[in-house]
């Protein structure tokens, strides 16, 4: 897909990955639709960032928590924009529970943001765009989903949903020219309540021997939107290795 002047909705994009994933689109010529949750400020600041390189930009608040919120937040964006070509599902929550102390709060909550919100949003995607014009869905995921454990019990369920949610959807929305692909991350970047220590110790358990950086994420993306039209339903790992051992 030619990037350039097309329109991109980024969900959790003031900070951290989604803020790089905004910035490289930016880059490439695609207007963006900054999603934002509580970070106004944030929001602003990548807002103005983006527009330095030429693009529009529009910033939008909406609680991926709160269903009729998800549902508002396409038709916002489109008013906005005038037009949706892609969308990156990227806000996701990571609160820290294991088996035996999530609760019923906690899952109904993981699987609202980090998975019925991301549902409802490709679908509204989907259902907006014209048939004649082709369009991209990407789901940020977890190498963690892969063999799920007993840490960040709910969130790893609802990552491994967002990846059979990913591969159901590619064959839903491949006759409408519609690809949908995963980017599984390993370690990028520390969490905010994090131990950074932590986040060191783990380079010893990555056959790379070290984290990865947004900008990683960022060619994975850049690859599945601008050369990839033929491949729908792949989930690209990037994480060093960690998923093979
Ligand atoms: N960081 C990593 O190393 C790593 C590893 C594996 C997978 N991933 C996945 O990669 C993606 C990006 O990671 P990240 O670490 O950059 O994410 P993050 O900082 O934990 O969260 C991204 C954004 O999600 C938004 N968000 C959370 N709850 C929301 C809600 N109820 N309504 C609206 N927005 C909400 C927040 O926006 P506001 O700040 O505006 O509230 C937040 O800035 C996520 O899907 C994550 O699961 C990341």
């Amino acid at each position: 897909m030619e990037l350039k002047s097309r329109v991109a909705l980024v969900t959790g994009s003031a900070k951290r990955v989604g803020k790089a994933l905004a910035l490289a689109l930016a880059e490439q010529g695609c207007h963006i639709v900054v999603h934002y949750g509580r970070s106004a400020a944030a929001a602003g600041d990548t807002a103005a960032q983006i527009r330095q390189a030429g693009v529009n930009a529009w910033t939008i608040s909406a609680d991926l928590g709160d269903e009729a919120a998800v549902q508002a937040l396409v038709p916002q964006a489109l008013e906005m924009a005038g037009r949706l070509d892609i969308l990156v599902n990227n806000a996701s929550i990571f609160p820290p529970e294991d088996f035996l102390s999530a609760t019923s709060e906690s899952w109904d909550r993981n699987m609202m943001v980090n998975l019925k919100a991301p549902f409802l949003l490709s679908q509204a995607f989907a259902r907006a765009l014209p048939p004649e014009r082709q369009g991209k869905i990407i789901n940020l995921l977890d190498v963690a989903a892969m063999r799920p454990g007993n840490h960040h019990f709910s969130y790893t369920i609802s990552k491994v949903g967002l990846e059979g949610l990913t591969k159901a959807m590619a064959v839903a929305l491949a006759p409408h020219n519609i690809q949908v692909n995963g980017i599984a991350l390993g370690a990028i970047l520390p969490n905010v309540n994090d131990d950074p220590a932590l986040f060191d110790r783990l380079t010893q358990k990555i056959p790379a021997r070290r984290t990865g950086d947004p900008q990683d994420v960022v060619k994975a993306l850049l690859y599945l939107l601008r050369d990839a039209d033929f491949v729908t339903g792949e989930i690209i790992r990037v994480d060093g290795g960690s998923h093979l051992v």
